[in-house]
C-alpha cells in the first residue's frame, strides 16, 4: 500500500467535537438546535441510519425528534406531519429518510419541507441555490467528501475531477461543489464510454455508483485522490465502489470503506442542523461547516 489513508472517521469525530462546542455556546444563549428525523416503513438499512442519527444528535447536545410512520401511511398524513414540523420553532432541521414507500411522490414530499429546514439539501430551491452559487443547504455526503478533499489537497483549483454517478443525493451535488472550488469536472455514469480511460485522467476521482469494487486499480491515475462513497453489503462485509486493495497501490490518497466518507455524512447532517439554527436566529454561519 502506497496511498495515504484519508481517515474520515477521525475527521468526523473532530467535526462533531467542533459542532458540540458551537451547540454548547448556543445553548448558553437559550437556543437548542433541534433535528427531526422522519422514517416511513421498516427498511432495515434506514432503521440503522435513523438510530445512529438520533444518537449522534443527542451526543452533540442537540434535541432529536424521531417520527416513525407505518409503511401504508397515506402521503397526506406525511405531508401534514412535515407541515407541523415546518411550523415548530423547536425544530431547526427536518430529514425525511429515503427511500420512501412506492405510493409516495418523493419529490413532492421533499419539496414540502421548508427550504431553511431542509438539512439534506434536497429541496429544489436548495438545489438551485447551490447550482447558482447562492447560500443554501448542501447535501451531507458531498459536503463531507468536499471537506476531506480540501483537508488533504488544500486547493482543488484547476484539478481534473471525475465523479462517477449522477444521483441527486451524491453525484450531481458533488459535481457542483467541485466546480465551485474551480475543479474541472466530468460526471460519468452507466452510459459513459471508455470509463477506465476517463478515470485515468482524473486527479480527483469520486466513486458513487453503488456497485462493489466497480472501479479497478488500473483506472486510477498514479498519485490521484480517490473518494469512495460506496457502502455495499456483500458476503465479505461492507465494501466500497473501489477495489481498495488494488487502488491503494496506485493512488496518492484514498478513503477506506468503512471509516471514510460514511462517518462524514451524519457529522455533516449535524453541521447543517447547526447552520440552519444559526440562520433561523439571525446569527452568522458557524465557521468551517459550510462550503
Ligand atoms: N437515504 C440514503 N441517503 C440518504 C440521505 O442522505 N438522506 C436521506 N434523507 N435519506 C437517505
Amino acid at each position: 500500500m502506497t496511498a495515504t489513508l484519508i481517515d474520515g472517521k477521525a475527521f468526523a469525530a473532530g467535526l462533531r467535537e467542533r459542532i458540540a462546542g458551537h451547540t454548547a455556546a448556543m445553548k448558553e444563549r437559550g437556543i437548542t438546535p433541534g433535528l427531526a428525523v422522519v422514517l416511513v416503513g421498516e427498511d432495515p438499512a434506514s432503521q440503522v441510519y435513523v438510530r445512529s442519527k438520533g444518537k449522534q444528535t443527542r451526543e452533540t447536545g442537540m434535541n432529536s425528534f424521531e417520527h416513525r410512520l407505518p409503511t401504508d401511511t397515506p402521503e397526506a398524513e406525511l405531508l401534514a406531519l412535515i407541515e407541523q414540523l415546518n411550523e415548530d420553532p423547536s425544530v431547526n432541521g427536518i430529514l425525511v429518510q429515503l427511500p420512501l414507500p412506492g405510493h409516495m411522490d418523493e419529490a413532492a414530499v421533499i419539496n414540502a419541507i421548508r427550504p431553511e429546514k431542509d438539512v439534506d439539501g434536497f429541496h429544489i430551491l436548495n438545489v438551485g441555490r447551490l447550482a447558482t452559487g447562492q447560500k443554501s443547504m448542501v447535501p451531507c455526503t458531498p459536503l463531507g467528501s468536499l471537506m476531506l478533499l480540501r483537508d488533504h489537497l488544500g486547493s482543488l483549483s484547476g484539478k481534473s475531477a471525475v465523479v462517477i454517478g449522477r444521483s441527486n443525493i451524491v453525484g450531481k451535488p458533488m459535481a457542483q461543489l467541485l466546480l465551485r472550488d474551480s475543479a474541472t469536472v466530468t460526471i460519468a455514469h452507466s452510459r459513459t464510454q471508455n470509463l477506465p480511460d476517463l478515470c485515468r485522467g482524473a486527479d480527483i476521482l469520486v466513486a458513487a455508483v453503488g456497485r462493489p469494487h466497480f472501479v479497478k486499480g488500473d483506472w486510477i491515475k498514479p498519485g490521484a485522490t480517490v473518494i469512495d462513497v460506496g457502502i455495499n453489503r456483500t458476503d465479505d462485509g461492507l465494501v466500497g465502489d473501489v477495489d481498495f486493495a488494488a487502488a491503494s497501490q496506485v493512488a496518492g490518497a484514498i478513503t477506506p470503506v468503512p471509516g471514510g466518507v460514511g462517518p462524514m455524512t451524519i457529522a455533516c447532517l449535524l453541521a447543517n442542523t447547526l447552520t440552519a439554527t444559526a440562520r433561523a436566529n439571525g446569527l452568522p454561519d458557524p465557521e468551517g461547516l459550510t462550503p
